[in-house]
């Protein structure tokens, strides 16, 4: 299966869990490319007056995993931003996830995982049960590893 693991990440641990799933998936011989999305202009929270400078391109990924952070009770607008960019998706898997600092999921994690899923919604794309990785779990592979496991298993079911 080919995968694209396609993030935001601001300070790292976003992009951290796109390492460890990357490195999940080459386990088990699938074959998978990690993009950290990166951006032209300042981003703040609800900021739009920016461009992606590495959008890739998804035609040829069966699977497409998507991370970002949460922002100010929402999805980063980075990944927000790619997501509108993206056209149809068809007959591929899609799973979102996103990581917090805060620790209860109703600040931010469920309303920004609904965003980043509604944004795909009209896509055709297979949405996959997302995740909501909290600190201080994602600063611990060890504490990483169920979550990690779980996509990865989430994916090839
Ligand atoms: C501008 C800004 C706004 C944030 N807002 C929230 C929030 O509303 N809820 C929350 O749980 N964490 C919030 N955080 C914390 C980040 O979601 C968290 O640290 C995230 O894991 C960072 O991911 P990254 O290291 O990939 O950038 C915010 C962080 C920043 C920089």
């Amino acid at each position: 299966m080919k995968i694209g693991i396609i993030v935001h990440s601001q300070s790292g641990y976003t992009a951290k869990v796109a390492r460890l799933l990357g490195a999940g998936f080459s386990k088990r011989g699938d074959d998978t490319e990690t993009v950290l999305l990166r951006t032209v202009g300042k981003v703040a929270p609800r900021s739009t007056s920016f461009e992606i400078r590495n959008a890739p391109a998804v035609e040829d990924y069966d699977l497409i995993i998507l991370g970002a952070p949460v922002w100010a009770f929402s999805a980063s607008p980075v990944i927000m931003k790619y997501l509108g960019q993206l056209g149809r998706l068809t007959g591929k898997k899609v799973l979102c996830f996103v990581t917090k600092a805060l620790p209860f999921l109703w600040t931010g994690g469920t309303q920004a995982l609904g965003l980043m899923e509604g944004e795909l919604a009209l896509s055709g794309a297979d949405i996959l049960p997302g995740e909501i990785i909290r600190a201080p779990a994602y600063r611990s592979e060890a504490k990483l590893r169920p979550v990690i496991d779980r996509i990865v298993a989430a994916c090839t079911a």
